[in-house]
């Protein structure tokens, strides 16, 4: 079935809480649905939504807002390894949930994150070490041009950080995700180097008892998430707004030795050596240096416990508001580091 609304209030549809309408709303819940779509016939833009959870209204939106309720969770093979087909409608976190009830392996660290299984497949969504592309088999897409179903083998789609075919301006929204296979297993593959994770693992209280589990490894990152990051139904935010940037060594140098010479000789500048010889440096960290922390403007603020994340602090922040902290850390960053924030979050 499809259902059309038009001048739909889109405010709990982005987790931003942005209180935008968008012209024409149509929902879907099946494949079948999508080829009685009339793809040309829809008021342009056109704009496929998931979770809403990372994305930045900036006004009324005056095209198409299609979302996705296919919502299935099908297992396709279950040997060591074991392949699951789901719907692009399904809440990623309900999938994680289920992988861990399941006792399968894989998507334990990604607990959590805010946002539906199509949308993780274009946005390579990642956390504590993992990203979704390490687990993605295959992407199947409806594609409304040639109007028929392709599908993407994972080496096809071009997976960086936070990147993918699917979000090269010559193509985009030229396909939609119907479902993705993931490939899970049944032998442990605990992945716990990033950070404190392992400390934080081997002290849950859980631990003392029961053996390491999918299970026991999503309730700690969940404890940590919660820890750390604003919570989505309490305080609007689309989790991190920048990427981490990525320097070269020499210009890392520079940051580094500015660091000591202002906080004393022991100081270390937290940063990942990348394999290609350039050094990734938290955006977090440069944010805080910059004084930004808990830092509010008009109805936006800058999360206290993790300032890679724009909150909207009072509920009713405009996205002016928002926009405004956004370009203001960002000048601040460029003129004590010489780094350029690029936004993770899409800005419609
Ligand atoms: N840091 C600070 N001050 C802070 C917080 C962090 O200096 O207040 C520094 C610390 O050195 C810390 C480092 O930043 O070790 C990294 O912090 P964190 O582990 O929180 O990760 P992040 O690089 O800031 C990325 C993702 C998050 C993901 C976490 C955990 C991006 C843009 N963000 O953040 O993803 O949850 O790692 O894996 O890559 C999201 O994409 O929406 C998101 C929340």
């Amino acid at each position: 079935m499809i259902r059309t609304e038009y001048y739909k209030d889109l405010t709990k549809m982005n987790t931003f809480g942005m209180k935008v309408k968008a012209r024409c709303f149509m929902e879907y819940d099946s494949v079948a649905d999508l080829v009685d779509i009339e793809f040309e016939e829809l008021a342009r833009p056109v704009l496929h939504i998931g979770g809403g959870s990372n994305l930045l209204f900036t006004d009324d939106f005056k095209g198409t807002v299609l979302h996705s309720k296919i919502d299935f969770i099908e297992v396709l093979e279950d040997c060591e390894e074991v392949l699951v087909s789901v719907g692009a409608g399904v809440v990623f976190d309900d999938f994680c949930a289920w992988a861990a009830k399941e006792g399968l392996w894989g998507v334990e660290n990604l607990s959590y994150i805010p946002g539906e299984v199509g949308a993780s497949a274009v946005q390579n969504i990642g956390a504590y070490g993992v990203e979704v592309k390490d687990v993605i088999r295959k992407v199947y897409c409806y594609d409304t041009q040639e109007e028929e179903f392709v599908n993407f083998d994972v080496g096809e789609c071009g997976y960086g950080y936070r990147d993918s075919i699917f979000k090269n301006p010559d193509i985009k929204g030229r396909y939609i995700v119907t479902h993705v296979v993931f490939a899970l297993s049944r032998t442990p593959q605990p992945k716990l180097d990033y950070g404190h994770l392992k400390e934080a693992v081997e002290c849950h209280p859980e631990r003392s008892e029961g053996s390491l589990t999918p299970g026991l490894i999503r309730k700690t990152i969940i404890k940590i998430r919660k820890e750390k990051l604003p919570e989505p139904s309490v305080k609007g935010s689309a989790g991190s707004f920048f990427k981490n940037p990525v320097i070269s060594q020499e210009h890392f140098a520079g940051i580094e030795s500015a660091a000591k010479a202002e906080h004393g000789p022991e100081y270390k500048v937290p940063h990942y050596d990348l394999p290609d010889g350039m050094v990734k440096v938290p955006a977090a960290w440069m944010i805080e240096q910059c004084g930004w922390k808990g830092k509010r403007s008009g109805g936006a603020a800058v999360w206290d416990k993790q300032p890679l994340v724009i909150v909207n602090h009072t509920g009713e922040a405009y996205p002016e508001e928002i926009i405004g902290l956004e370009k203001r850390i960002i000048a601040s960053v460029k003129a004590k580091f010489d780094v350029e924030l690029n936004p993770e979050v899409e800005h419609i």
